[in-house]
């Protein structure tokens, strides 16, 4: 290979990991403006009895083992292991997860879209 084309060669590797970085970047930045209350959602947590089968730490709740703990859930890439991680999604997850995951051993609660909007933000507090 011709130096020429090496230099080509890493200036492009260069490219690509910047354009990585920066998609890294905005996602980061979508994940931290869910549009709710974390205080909210919180309280929420503990009203939906979401701890019965997850551990949620920072809430009163029981240390379920039924669903994955969600201490992290901020910094997961997927949902459900499907939905990629946006607020949006962390929403309708929230809501519906029968829908998005038809069968899951996650019931539908009920939960209107205000409210999960607050539950959402409380879970993106958990880094
Ligand atoms: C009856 C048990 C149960 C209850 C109650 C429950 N979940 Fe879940 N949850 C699960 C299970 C099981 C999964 C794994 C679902 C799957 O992958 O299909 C899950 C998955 C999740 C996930 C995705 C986790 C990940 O790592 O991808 C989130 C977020 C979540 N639950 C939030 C909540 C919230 C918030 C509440 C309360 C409003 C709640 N869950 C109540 C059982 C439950």
């Amino acid at each position: 290979m011709t130096r020429i084309n090496r230099d080509r060669r890493a200036a492009l590797m260069l490219a690509l990991m910047s354009l990585a970085l920066g998609a890294c970047a905005r996602h980061e930045r979508q994940v931290l403006l869910p549009g709710g209350d974390d205080r909210r959602g919180r309280e929420l947590i503990d009203r939906y009895g979401c701890g019965t089968c997850h551990v949620v730490p920072g809430t009163g709740s029981a240390r379920g083992q039924v669903g994955p703990p969600l201490d992290g859930i901020a910094h997961r890439s997927y949902i459900g292991g499907t939905l990629p991680n946006t607020p949006d999604n962390m929403v309708l997850f929230i809501r519906q997860p029968q829908k998005v995951r038809p069968g899951s051993a996650m019931p539908d609660l009920g939960i209107p879209e205000h409210e999960a909007r607050d539950v959402a933000a409380y879970l993106y507090t958990l880094k």
